[in-house]
Order: C-alpha cells, then structure tokens, then sequence
C-alpha cells in the first residue's frame, strides 16, 4: 500500500500527477481520443445525466459484498484492468499494473500489445485475460493465443472495435518508432522537464525497448511495437464466422470486446461469446460514436442471462461502477484510470486506484440500500429520455 503522503483520493488526483509526472508526449498517447475528442469527452459526460434513486432506510447489512466472477475468475471487486498496449508510463508496465491488480483482488487484461509477456504477467496475478485484435490470420492468432494460455492466461479477449483514425485534433503524440540516438536528442526537452520519469527508467537500466513480445513467432525475435501495427492495418477485419472459428478452437472462457448494438451483441452470443464488453475503446477509434454506457440498456435488454456482460469507457469512480452494474453490466474494465495511478505511483497507485473505485462502490451501494452488487438493480437509476441517443434495442 502507498504511504500516507502518496496516498490520493480521487481518480481526478491520480491524473493529475500523471500529467505532472510523465513528459508530455506520453501524457497526450493516454489522453486524446481519436480525432476531435467527441467519443471519448462522451463516454465520460454520459455517466453524469444518468442519476441515482436511493431509497431511504434499507435493512442493510454492515457490510456490503462487492464480490463476483469474470470469465471464471472470482474477483473482490466488479473492476477489473482493460487491456492498454505498451505501458511505457511505468519501467514495470504491465507487471505493475500485475502487482496492483493482485493486491486489489481482481484480473487485468493483457493486450497482444503489451510490453511484457504473458508469463512474466500471470506470474504475479494469474488472473489474466489475454487480448488479440484481428491482426494476423487465423493460425497466427490461434498460436499466439495458445502461447498466452501457455504462459498462465485463462480467457481470451478478442477486441473488434477498432479503425485506424489518423491525426487527433488535440495534436497527436510524438511517440518514436526506435530509440535512437537522433530521437534521444529529439525527444530530450520533454524527456528533461520530467526528471523523475527518466530516473525511473535509468534507475532500472535503459529506456523503453518498444517491442511486443507476445506477438513473437517460435524461434523469432519479438517484432516492434510499430512493425507489428503495421502489419495488423493491412489484414482485412474478421467475419462473425472468424469469431466462431477461434472462440471454437480457443474452448476457454472467451470475451468479446468492442459491443455496440444490440443486434452484434446477439451475434457475439450466436458466436460462442461467454463475455461482451459494450466498448467504443475508449474513444480511441471511430469518433462520432456514442458513449459506450448509452448502448448498455439495449445490449443488457438483447443478451442478458445468456453472456456476462462488461462495460468499459470514461468510468472514473465508484458511482459510475454502480450505475453501470445498474444497467445490467456485471463488471467494468478501465483503462486510463489505471494508466494515471500507474503513472502516478507504480503498483501501489494501481492497488490505489481500485481501493478508490472500492470506496465508491460501497458507498453507493449504501446509499442505494443494496447488500451487495448484485442486488442492483434498473429502478435504482433514473435516465433522460434521449439517453441512448438513438441507439436501436
Ligand atoms: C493508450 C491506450 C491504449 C489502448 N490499447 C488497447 C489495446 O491494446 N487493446 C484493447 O483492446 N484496448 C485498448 N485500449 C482501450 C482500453 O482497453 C479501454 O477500452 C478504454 O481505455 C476504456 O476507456 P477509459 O480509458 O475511459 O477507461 C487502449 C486505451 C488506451 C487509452
């Protein structure tokens, strides 16, 4: 746990001193969302019009439960850690991220684009998701996911939500394709404004190495972060049929990240999905679409009972949380959230972060007269009526 001093309160702290901590172009890679910004600044707005409708004086327990399960994982609390590819605002990224999941009692997700491997993660929590977007063909993925199950992973996330905005309007990070010497002197004014960040790193023997080493084929070397993103643009989107082919092959618990509509959630079912995530990626792909929570009532209306489903996008405290558990989520990913605490104080401002969003929940769950998360329940918020901006059931 933090000490006293480094201890925050707020997730709106935690970002705080990430901005304060990390050189500027990293800030911005976790900040902007893609293009103007309009998805991402939504996914966080939406959690503001829907309000709470508390009862007064419940018989409640002294203590509320907040346990659950994901994708055969027993959690102690409904957050887990959506995965982010290349956790450079840490030396330790995602065995961090590992460390705080661990302590908080709960999973994190593994993106194909992380930092680390699979076995190195799972070694410290072995509640790991591992996730591919559809950026190989079917063998590649198929080994690369049964290199991660290898390697301690006990479900697989496939993440469908995805295009390939260019710029973002808020100007779009500076990150280097290597680091070489021209680009050390490039990138040394940010590097050099942000002391402790670039201590950080010497102090643990080098800077960022930029490869993705759960993308590596046998007996290969792992391929660059921007290799392996280069090749992943040129291979042509899945079918719902690909989806069937590797959640068949795949046999584990099975997640699909990326949900809109009602009417692909009832498809990722029909795909052998165990798990939808209703997600637009954290604002980070097509601008324009809708906050992800405004498409959890029809998702939740169209497959409920018959997959678990997650909600990730602009969570930012416990009451967010509830209000999507209200709507019929069983849990919530987050993925900038944890980046800051990340940033902010290593694997104890991770175990920071979730200790915040634990607090929340229980106290709204108190003020809600619910014993525990799974007790809640539509009637316990209240939506505007153009909520779901259109969005079919
Ligand atoms: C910097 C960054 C990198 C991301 N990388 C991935 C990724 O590799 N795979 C994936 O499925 N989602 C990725 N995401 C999306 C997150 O998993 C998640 O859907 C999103 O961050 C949730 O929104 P939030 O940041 O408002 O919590 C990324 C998000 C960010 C901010």
């Amino acid at each position: 746990m933090a000490s006293t001093r480094d201890w925050f309160e707020t997730v709106a702290e935690a970002r705080r001193r990430a901005r304060r901590r990390l050189p500027r172009p990293v800030f911005m890679a976790l900040e902007a969302g893609a293009e103007a910004g309009v998805t991402r600044a939504d996914n966080v707005a939406a959690f503001g019009e829907i309000r709470f409708a508390p009862p007064r004086l419940a018989d409640l327990p002294a203590k509320r439960d907040l346990r659950t399960s994901v994708l055969g994982a027993d959690l102690d609390l409904p957050v887990i850690a959506s995965p982010v590819g290349a956790q450079a605002v840490h030396p330790l990224g995602e065995v961090a991220v590992a460390m705080g999941t661990r302590d908080a009692g709960t999973a994190l997700g593994l993106s194909e684009f992380a930092s680390r491997a699979a076995a190195e993660v799972a070694a410290v929590n072995p509640k790991l998701f591992f996730q591919v977007h559809w950026s190989a063909d079917r063998a590649v993925l198929l080994e690369r996911a049964e290199n991660a199950r290898a390697g301690g992973a006990t479900a697989l996330i496939v993440t469908l939500d995805w295009s390939f905005p260019g710029g973002r309007d808020w100007g779009s990070p500076a990150i280097p394709e290597r680091l070489d010497l021209k680009t050390l002197v490039r990138l040394a004014p940010a590097g050099l404004a942000r002391p402790a960040y670039l201590a950080g790193w010497l102090r643990r023997g080098g800077l960022p190495d930029l490869t993705v080493p759960n993308m590596a084929r046998p007996g290969r070397p792992a391929p660059g972060f921007f290799d392996a993103y280069r090749s992943w643009t040129a291979v042509p989107p899945p079918t719902w049929a690909d989806i069937a082919w590797l959640r068949a092959r795949w046999g584990g618990p099975f997640l699909v990240k990326g949900v809109m509509r009602a009417d692909d959630a009832r498809r990722a079912v029909d795909a052998g999905a165990t798990a939808i995530s209703v997600s637009n990626h954290g604002g980070n792909n097509l601008d324009g679409t809708p906050a992800a929570v405004r498409a959890l009532p029809a998702v939740a209306a169209a497959v409920s009972g018959s997959a678990e489903i997650l909600l990730d996008g602009g969570i930012r405290r416990g009451g967010d949380v509830v209000k999507a558990l209200a709507l019929g989520a069983r849990a919530v990913m987050i993925g900038r959230p944890c980046l800051w605490g990340l940033a902010a104080g290593g694997p104890s401002g991770v175990r920071n972060v979730f200790d915040i969003f634990r607090t929340g929940i229980d106290s709204a769950l108190l003020a809600l007269g619910r014993p525990s998360v799974r007790d809640l329940v539509p009637s316990d918020v209240i939506l505007p009526a153009d909520f779901a901006r259109g969005l079919a059931e």
